[in-house]
């Protein structure tokens, strides 16, 4: 018998979503007729913790297209020399087949993506729902230019738009599905206000409490909409939608005995509770020999930083990791909720998060 490694096949790679319960046996043959590789361009990078890799070589290639991992395409949108950081890539496999499922399309349905990237996607709901009734829109032209020779050598024609996915459609008229494959930060109104009463949108959030998160929201008869949480999901954000960098945190810190364990706080269920609580925290971490160190801070320059086992410092006007505990045992007295418990209503005023019921709205501190 062999010893020697078999290299990753795209069946395989199907084979292994179906048994992970990801695809119906609709969306199966889906995946089965739309090979992955097709929409790939032969520049990528791999995604690593900290920097994305060049991956060199036709059989490293191969092995990163047919693995369950993003292939990252593009790097600082293009431009040449920047500090390498992924803005465009052919998502997650296992990501696209949940989102998906979330999106729980019928025949005949009209559906929208927004962010086309390789074109991936857009043709596997042409596969499903045919090219007519599928619409996708990129910002970058020269992504954009890219999928569409990629889709069009695979045999797909969907409506093609290059343009802010955040501003409507001209003369679309409302779909049945909205599925945006970038993270928005709050879903905008006007993304609502295309899809139809009963509709469904499916989207990954990214939060400045570090969050990441997918939501499915189904849209009111008043055009307002409201859905759960459905599990972690870290997506390259909407250009506009990026979340910045840490506040500025001026002056000297001060220590304090260390408390809670920071890396209790990531938690996707916590996050998004304090993300609720605390708006306008932003919250970053890195892995440490003894666990985990983060950074939380506030616009008014309120800062702290606290590492498994060492003394918290906070910093400014405050005491913000005082205020993180405090959440903490808020979020530990509703029952430590998982991400799942929690939901979003979107309206014309901005969105809101709850825990349970819509009507249980997290207000902020
Ligand atoms: C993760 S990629 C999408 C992957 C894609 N669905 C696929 O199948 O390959 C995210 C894409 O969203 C695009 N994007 C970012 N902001 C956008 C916006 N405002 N409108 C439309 N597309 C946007 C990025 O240029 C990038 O190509």
């Amino acid at each position: 018998m062999s010893t020697e490694q078999q290299a990753p096949t795209y069946p395989a790679l199907v084979q292994a979503l179906a048994d992970r319960g990801l695809l119906t046996a609709r969306w199966r043959q889906v995946f089965e007729a739309v090979p992955r590789s097709r929409f790939v361009p032969a520049e990528v990078w791999r995604q690593l913790p900290d920097r994305c890799e060049p991956v060199a070589g036709t059989d490293e290639w191969l092995a990163l297209v047919n693995s369950d991992e993003p292939v990252v395409t593009q790097l600082d949108d293009g431009a040449e020399g920047g500090p390498g950081i992924a803005t465009s890539s052919n998502s997650m496999p296992s990501m696209v087949a949940r989102m998906l499922g979330l999106l729980d399309v019928e025949d005949g349905m009209r559906a929208l993506e927004i962010g086309t990237g390789t074109g991936y996607v857009a043709a596997l709901l042409c596969e499903r729902l045919g090219d007519d009734l599928v619409h996708s829109v990129e910002l970058d032209p020269v992504i954009a230019r890219q999928a569409t020779d990629a889709l069009s050598r695979a045999g797909y024609r969907p409506h093609l738009r290059v343009g802010d996915g955040e501003q409507p459609w001209p003369g679309l008229g409302p779909v049945d599905r909205l599925i945006s494959t970038c993270a928005l930060r709050c879903v905008p109104y006007a993304l609502l206000r295309q899809v139809r009463p009963g509709g469904i949108v499916v989207a990954p959030l990214a939060r400045e409490f570090w969050s990441g998160a997918l939501v499915q929201l189904c849209v009111q008869d008043d055009g307002t909409a409201v859905g759960p949480f459905c599990g972690g999901a870290t997506y390259m954000p909407m250009r506009s939608h990026r979340v910045p960098d840490l506040h500025k945190v001026p002056g000297k810190g001060r220590a304090r005995a260390a408390g809670l364990d920071p890396a209790r706080l990531l938690d996707l269920g916590f996050a998004l509770y304090a993300g609720a609580r605390l708006p306008g925290v932003r919250l970053i971490h890195q892995g440490t020999p003894a666990g985990v160190q983060v950074w939380v801070t506030r616009e008014n320059g309120a800062a702290a930083t606290a590492a498994t086992g060492e003394e918290v410092w906070q910093y400014g006007p405050g005491l913000l990791w005082e205020e993180i505990e405090q959440a903490w045992w808020e979020y530990e007295s509703v029952g430590r909720p998982d991400a799942e418990h929690f939901g979003l209503t979107v309206t014309d005023r901005g969105q809101q998060v709850w825990l349970r019921d819509p009507h249980e709205v997290i207000r902020p501190r």
